[in-house]
């Protein structure tokens, strides 16, 4: 049995300043306490996060941040174990920001210190909020993130399938914006889309016959562009129904896209048989009551469990950084002050790479 530790962790990997302290084993952990200071405000303007701003606001952030986090579990740095940071994927000045501070404190305090992969924080979620057993099956849906993994392990992740260009929340704030509505675009899209006919508009459902589990959003986000343009053009505007019932047929292009690949993701975990097959959501889209709704829809179908996470453990927040450095503890070496940041940091590094993914490969 492993002895129960006591990490901090920092994330600075986008557009939030987080710093938390967790206690536990793995499967088995508490949180002490969670500290997020998001930017929103600061790039509200902008219509998108500005990296350079971003890493200003953390660079300036963070060590208030810690310290809030650490008064709040009401302990002093030399109480902690270990010291978890995210080193990647991300905006590169704000994960340069974090490296460099937990460095610091590493050096200071001769605590040791655990780069952890941004996505595994996020993946290894369903093991802080429930304690789910390995396999389990995961969607990652955010602005950043689209991505379907079977967690195996708390370092071993196999990639079935992803966007091929944007994230569904980046189509959501994209669409928002396109039709006149408020960001974030999720919510607004998500209110507007209530008193909406989602079979008013046939979008597409990008990739929909292709096999496996690949998905692709930018072409809808342009089918919308279109017929956006085709009702001012005729009507010279757009009337408030315009609006609801493009806002529902995206919402429901989106969520029908999800469900049919979460249709094979399940097929694949399935075929693993694992002992309590759970299906677990994670990422700000997962709050769309239309697209959760869907997939609970469809793993229930097969007998999964379904699961999603508190918000507050799916948004970015440094509580799953601190829980996946307890995960992986027993089973990697500690990192040293060669520890680099990485923009871009594949979780499975064993899958190929994805074809029609640009140069860079995927988004995260
Ligand atoms: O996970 P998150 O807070 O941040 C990262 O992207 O890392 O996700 C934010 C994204 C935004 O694009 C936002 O529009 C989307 O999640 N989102 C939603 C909803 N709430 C937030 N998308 C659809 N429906 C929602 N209710
Ligand atoms: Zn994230």
């Amino acid at each position: 049995m492993t002895q129960p530790v006591t990490l901090l962790g920092i994330e600075s990997s986008c557009d939030d300043t987080a710093a938390a302290v967790v206690h536990g084993v793995p499967g088995n952990m508490e949180i002490l306490s969670s500290v997020v200071f998001g930017q929103t405000d600061l790039h509200a303007s902008f219509g998108g996060v500005v990296p350079e701003i971003a890493a200003r606001a953390h660079s300036e952030r963070l060590d208030g941040t810690i310290q809030g986090a650490l008064d709040a579990a009401n302990l002093d740095l030399s109480e902690i174990d270990a010291i978890a940071v995210t080193c990647g994927p991300g905006l590169i000045g704000g994960v340069v920001s974090g490296v460099m501070m937990a460095k610091g404190l590493s050096a200071a305090t001769g605590k040791p210190l655990y780069g952890i992969n941004h996505l595994a924080g996020h993946a290894l979620t369903p093991r802080l909020s429930d304690g789910v057993p390995f396999p389990y099956l995961m969607l990652l849906v955010s602005g950043g993130h689209c991505q379907f993994l079977i967690a195996h392990g708390p370092d071993r992740f196999e990639r079935l399938g992803g966007t091929i260009d944007d994230a569904p929340g980046e189509a959501f704030d994209k669409v928002a914006r396109l039709i006149g509505l408020g960001q974030p675009g999720g919510p607004a899209i998500e209110v507007a889309a209530k008193t909406g006919q989602a079979t008013r508009f046939g979008f597409p459902r990008p990739l929909r016959d292709k096999p496996g589990c690949d998905l692709s959003f930018s072409g809808l986000k342009t089918a919308v562009l279109r017929t956006r343009d085709a009702l001012v053009s005729d009507q010279g505007g757009l009337h408030r129904q315009d609006q609801a019932d493009l806002a529902a047929s995206f919402q429901m292009a989106v969520a029908e896209s999800l469900a049919g690949k979460t249709v094979r993701a399940l097929e694949r975990y399935l075929s693993l048989s694992p002992a309590a097959p759970t299906f677990c959501v994670a990422g700000g889209v997962a709050a769309n009551m239309t697209i959760r709704a869907m997939l609970e829809t469809v793993s229930n179908a097969t007998g999964t469990a379904f699961l999603a996470p508190p918000l507050a453990l799916c948004t970015d927040n440094a509580a799953m950084i601190a829980a996946a450095g307890i995960e992986q503890m027993p089973y990697r070496a500690r990192d040293d002050m060669t520890l680099s940041a990485r923009p871009r940091m594949p979780l499975d590094t064993q899958s190929s790479a994805m074809l029609g993914s640009g140069k860079k490969g995927a988004k995260a």
